[in-house]
């Protein structure tokens, strides 16, 4: 058997398209976007045509869409960005189960005296749209919610939230680095005004991502230097890697609900099959919705660190937690924020499907596992 990838939601491989379209900015160059010959030119047309797919993809204008290096920048961009010209307000309201490229600037942020308040979740991971009404007042500057989450999968009532900022006035940033290409991501249905995403998590490169900021929305850039990215993003675009988000942004929109089906059918194997073959075995957030692709199950009495290496060692990639946090051995903070408890959270297994995953995997996981499973249970972890 061929190695199995099940890691998705931490990074997919390269699609060959989006290879082949970046290969002629990376073999002989693309001109500064911002020179004003020849080369430069076909810079700025490869940048702008990149924009249009992403604008396309979310369902906005062209002009709303910033590059960045990746959905951590865009994050931050969003939230310091806005905290920066927010005048006296100094409260943000966030959830409990955010990425730590949301928790890290509001971390920042407290820091130098904001007020962050994280909304709670419920047993299944998912936010109560009348908690984050109650958790907003006058002070409040931002209300920032994934759509998506990484570990768990569990998709959040953005749309309710969006609802709820609008009545009070207050913008709405939206992790969304999970969600796009895996359900529909639209601006105007979510109702959001600042929106992060990231090319490696749809078949692009690493390093590049975007933020989708509502017409009209003032923030401070991070980076200060040239006018580039409409004065929200310093620095030269790099343009290779902006070509490679946009081929993937135009792949999703062709290939949108073949491939989502595909990777729900996968997963709901997956879960039963694993359950029928090894005894013990939970699903995390199973009874909300979630992404087609992910899946996270805790198998009891064993440690997912080394269930992920013993899997490994079978040539399958799975997680522990998110691949951010993977070298953390605490327990993952979305888990414990359901209120699962520490021996539950300790021993979730995350296997997110992708292109290219199919039944025969499925098989092979599911053929490996007990005798995995069994083995760490006997060793005593
Ligand atoms: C929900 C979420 N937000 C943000 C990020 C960060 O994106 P990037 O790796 O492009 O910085 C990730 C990556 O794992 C993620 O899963």
């Amino acid at each position: 058997m061929d190695p199995v990838y099940l890691d998705h939601n931490a990074t997919t491989p390269l699609r060959r398209d989006v290879l082949e379209a970046m290969l002629p900015y990376l073999a002989i160059g693309a001109g500064n976007p911002s020179s004003l010959h020849a080369w430069g030119r076909r810079g700025r047309q490869a940048v702008e045509q990149a924009r249009a797919a992403v604008a396309r993809l979310l369902g906005c204008l062209p002009s709303e869409i910033v590059f960045t290096a990746g959905g951590t920048e865009a994050d931050n961009l969003a939230i310091k960005g806005l905290a920066g010209l927010a005048g006296q307000r100094r409260r943000i309201v966030t959830t409990a189960i955010e990425h730590p490229a949301v928790l890290g600037p509001c971390r920042a942020l407290a820091r130098r005296g904001y007020q962050i308040v994280h909304v709670p979740v419920d047993g299944d991971g998912v936010v109560d749209p009348d908690d984050v009404a109650r958790a907003v007042d006058g002070d409040t500057l931002l209300i920032s919610v994934m759509h998506a989450n990484n570990e768990t999968g569990v998709i959040q009532p953005v749309a309710a939230v969006g609802a709820v900022a609008w009545e009070h006035g207050i913008p709405l940033h939206v992790d969304a680095v999970q969600s796009v290409g895996k359900i529909p991501v639209q601006v105007d249905d979510l109702g959001v005004d600042l929106l992060a995403l990231s090319a490696h998590k749809i078949g692009g490169p690493q390093g590049v991502g975007a933020l989708y900021v509502r017409q009209g929305m003032a923030f401070e850039s991070l980076l200060h230097g040239g006018g580039q990215e409409q004065n929200c993003r310093a620095g030269t675009e790099n343009v290779a890697g902006i070509v490679g988000l946009g081929r993937a942004a135009e792949l999703v929109l062709a290939e949108w609900g073949q491939a989502q089906s595909e990777w729900r059918r996968l997963r709901d194997r997956l879960e039963v099959d694993v359950r029928r073959a090894v005894a013990g075995v939970d699903v995390n957030g199973g009874a909300a919705a979630r992404l087609p692709n992910t899946s996270s199950l805790s198998f009891a009495g064993v440690d997912s660190a080394a269930l992920v290496a013993s899997l490994d060692r079978s040539g399958i990639a799975a997680a522990s937690g998110s691949a951010c946090a993977a070298e953390d051995p605490a327990p993952s903070h979305v888990l414990l924020a359901m209120g699962l408890g520490p021996e539950r959270a300790t021993s979730a297994v995350r296997f997110s499907l992708g292109p290219g995953n199919h039944a025969a995997q499925i098989d092979h996981l599911v053929a490996q596992l007990p005798a995995w499973v069994a083995h760490l249970r006997r060793r005593g972890h």
